[in-house]
């Protein structure tokens, strides 16, 4: 079967690569829950359950059971580099994007004063807002809100132009919010930024489960997603830019400074976690030599082949996703964001004129349909929505490549019924 699918996601094969898909829970669920964390894909859960049965140690030491387990968690390390495109010392790894946030904020005391300026936006997940509220809190710097339009959610790139100036030291954005999913302009913004000597951080949280980071086309300041978002182990990875990184206060014991990869990190997350991310590289190396063939490009790099395969999933899921926005068209219901593909990832937040977003999570949940409802952390947004209460929120139905066609009608015949 291999190199016969190009031009489409071969889903039987994706599927078959998500062990959970084999137990009873899995098989009958329909899971729309995947912007809170992805089922993980089987040569992570090998890599992860390899670790802790025959290394689980504390790494690095003379004896072979010790050197062995080092040698797994830097190749885990070195796979995440391949599959970014970047090198392993511009990768930190952390107990998750919300800590490495924090770690990043408090690392860019030494690049803010009483008279900078840090603009965020009012899109974004908590995560990426209150770490640089405290970081100015402390600094005596300002806190500019970029803020979202009230009826779309969207940020416009004029407004953003009205807030930069001089005094910009850090923009902080998302790549794609978690209740929007409009890809937002971060290409542009560091182009008008930059220049202004202005550093840019993005929240790519929301973003690397449809669609793996370009980071060496993007080349951003620092960028940030979970690895449990996208078939893997509780991680949260940053990549931050050397000069960049060079500027900051580092974050760890000051012996260990002279390690780039160490700069900012501020306590070491699971060992067995960080090994595991060897499997991400293999499954996208199978993904990849199943659609493409095994002798098309073999010798194109983990970041390439990366890109390609991570193409044809992010096409499935918005194919998908245009199946849902259309059935559901007709219904009663407010979507957060655009009701078309185009510029959107496949994450859809939506509200009931009937019904409340648990009535609707819980109708679903009958049927076997996993998607939760609330805020999401991304409570100043639904605010700006004019979400009334937002511990009620939005219901999200947010996808994964490995969704299928069924999992679709099976919302849809879900929302009609109970409409
Ligand atoms: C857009 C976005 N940013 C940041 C975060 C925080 O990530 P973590 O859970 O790894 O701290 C999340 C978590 O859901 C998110 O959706």
């Amino acid at each position: 079967m291999s190199g016969t699918h190009k031009n489409h996601l071969d889903i039987e094969f994706v599927r078959s690569c998500f062990p959970a898909f084999e137990e009873p829970l899995a098989a009958k669920t329909a899971f729309f829950e995947n912007a809170g964390g992805s089922y993980v894909a089987g040569p992570v859960l090998e890599k992860l359950m390899h670790f802790y049965r025959v290394n689980k140690v504390q790494p690095y030491g003379e004896c072979e059971i010790l050197r062995v387990a080092g040698e797994q968690m830097d190749a885990g390390r070195q796979t995440m580099a391949d599959l970014l495109g970047v090198a392993s010392n511009n990768i930190t790894l952390g107990a998750s994007t919300t800590q490495n946030f924090n770690t990043m904020a408090y690392a860019c005391s030494a690049i803010v004063n009483k008279h900078s300026e840090v603009i965020v936006t009012e899109q974004d997940h908590e995560a990426n807002i209150g770490a640089w509220e405290r970081l100015c809190r402390r600094s005596g710097a300002k806190l500019v809100i970029w803020p979202a339009d009230p009826v779309t959610g969207e940020l416009s790139l004029e407004s953003f132009e009205q807030l930069l100036n001089k005094n910009t030291a850090i923009v902080c954005m998302t790549h794609s919010s978690n209740i929007v999913g409009t890809i937002n302009p971060v290409a542009e913004v560091i182009s008008l930024a930059r220049p202004l000597g202005c550093r840019i951080i993005v929240d790519g949280v929301s973003f690397a489960p449809h669609q793996w980071p370009d980071i060496p086309q993007l080349q951003p300041d620092a960028y940030c997603f979970s690895t449990y978002k996208t078939y893997a182990t509780h991680l949260g990875v940053m990549y931050t830019a050397t000069d960049f990184a060079q500027s900051l206060d580092p974050q760890c014991h000051y012996f260990n400074e002279g390690y780039p990869q160490k700069r900012l990190d501020g306590a070491g997350p699971d060992h067995a976690a960080i090994a595991a991310l060897d499997g991400l590289g293999d499954y996208f190396n199978a993904s990849y030599h199943h659609h493409f063939g095994s002798t098309d490009n073999s010798d194109n790099s983990l970041y390439e082949k990366t890109q390609s395969i991570a193409a044809l999933m992010h096409a499935h899921e918005s194919e998908l996703c245009a199946q849902l926005l259309s059935g559901i068209k007709d219904l009663p219901l407010r979507i957060i964001g655009r009701n078309r593909m185009e510029g959107r990832e496949a994450n859809i937040a939506l509200t009931s004129e009937t019904h409340t977003s648990q009535a609707l999570s819980k109708a679903l949940a009958a049927k076997d349909i996993a998607a939760g409802h609330g805020h999401f952390y991304a409570l100043r947004l639904l605010e700006k929505a004019g979400i009334k209460d937002t511990e009620d929120g939005v219901l999200r139905i947010s996808f994964s490549h490995y969704n299928n066609a069924r999992d679709v009608e099976r919302v849809l015949e879900a929302l009609a019924a109970i409409h």
